[in-house]
């Protein structure tokens, strides 16, 4: 028989028709959107395989609700901070993620919420629109040069440098900082160079985040944080959503204790701290870093690649716990 799999939300068609005929497929199709925690727990189930979204929590209590079938859970993101990876590899549950394919178009993203900031464009947007009389001139809307100001990446990995790199284009420098520092033949190829956590901070023109969620990086950007940055800075985020105090942000937002900020993810997604609502100083967007056409299909062929991989015994391609396989006989 057919392996049974369950698919926690409809992905694009290209990836939807990669899945058919291939499994005994359950697919969640909503309403709600996201399938609600009792269903996911009953539907999962007896599964070989799970694809999950970002919304849905992977732990212990949803592994045991699988059973000892289960062999794959294939997350449709790069993030994984959704997954308990501890607890899948303790009871030898192959984890994926999908990364490179939507790093590109992340970086894009975060240009967008870099010049929505520094430029005011949403701003701007609503005022059309509102039917505000506006009549140019040289004192209206202004908001800062990018050109010849620093650029500070938070979390150097594969989007940060490619944010970096979009930087050269606007004649901007980059610095950054990182767990661990490239090495230097990486930060001379990149044109990235290296600083302190504090004196990024107090460096950059423009902060962009681009850390997975983990204890360490929860609320990094906090009301201390934002003291350190420059009056002038603007703060994008399109990494996680609890890696910022929005709390704390729009306190420094609505102080000027930084220039403007850009938001494609939340902490307690999807609802938005209340005090960003009302300030114009910040673009805020519904996670859409990896949403293009383009992106959005390599991710779900991947994503379903990865699946039926795990599910023939074979190495997925974007493996996390690669020790699942190296502990079987
Ligand atoms: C999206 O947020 C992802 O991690 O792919
Ligand atoms: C502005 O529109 C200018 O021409 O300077």
């Amino acid at each position: 028989p057919e392996p049974a799999v369950l698919v926690t939300r409809a992905l694009v068609e290209e990836a939807m028709t990669s899945l058919s005929g291939r499994c005994e497929l359950d697919l969640y199709q909503g309403p709600p959107d996201a399938i609600p925690r009792d269903e996911l727990l009953r539907r999962a189930a007896g599964k070989a395989g799970l694809l999950t979204v970002l919304t849905e929590k992977v732990d212990a209590e949803l592994l045991d609700a699988a059973g000892p079938d289960l062999t794959i859970v294939a997350n449709h993101a790069v993030g994984f901070d959704n997954i308990d990876l501890a607890e899948c590899t303790s009871r030898g549950v192959l984890v994926t993620n999908t990364p490179d394919v939507l790093t590109e178009a992340t970086a894009d993203l975060a240009w967008a919420l870099v010049l929505a900031g520094t430029r005011r464009v949403a701003e701007g947007d609503r005022l059309i629109r509102t039917g505000t009389p506006w009549i140019w001139d040289p004192r209206m809307m202004l908001g800062h040069d990018l050109y010849g100001k620093a650029l500070g990446v938070v979390g150097c990995g594969r989007i940060g440098r490619a944010v970096a790199r979009r930087a050269l284009g606007f004649g901007m420098r980059v610095i950054y900082t990182d767990v661990v520092r490239l090495p230097a033949d990486v930060e001379r190829e990149a044109r990235v160079e290296w600083r302190e956590w504090a004196d990024l901070l107090a460096e950059a023109d423009v902060v962009s985040v681009h850390t997975p969620l983990t204890p360490e990086t929860r609320h990094l950007f906090d009301a201390n944080a934002f003291r350190h940055m420059k009056p002038t800075a603007v703060l994008v985020n399109t990494a996680r959503g609890p890696i910022v105090d929005e709390q704390a942000l729009a306190d420094a937002l609505r102080t000027g204790e930084i220039f403007a900020a850009g938001l494609d993810v939340y902490e307690r997604e999807p609802a938005v701290t209340e005090a960003l609502l009302s300030l114009d100083n910040v673009t805020l967007l519904p996670h859409l870093g990896s949403a293009t056409i383009e992106t959005r299909t390599a991710m779900g062929l991947l994503a379903v690649e990865n699946l039926f991989a795990g599910l023939a015994g074979q190495r997925p391609r974007c493996l996390l716990n690669p020790e699942v396989l190296a502990r079987q006989p």
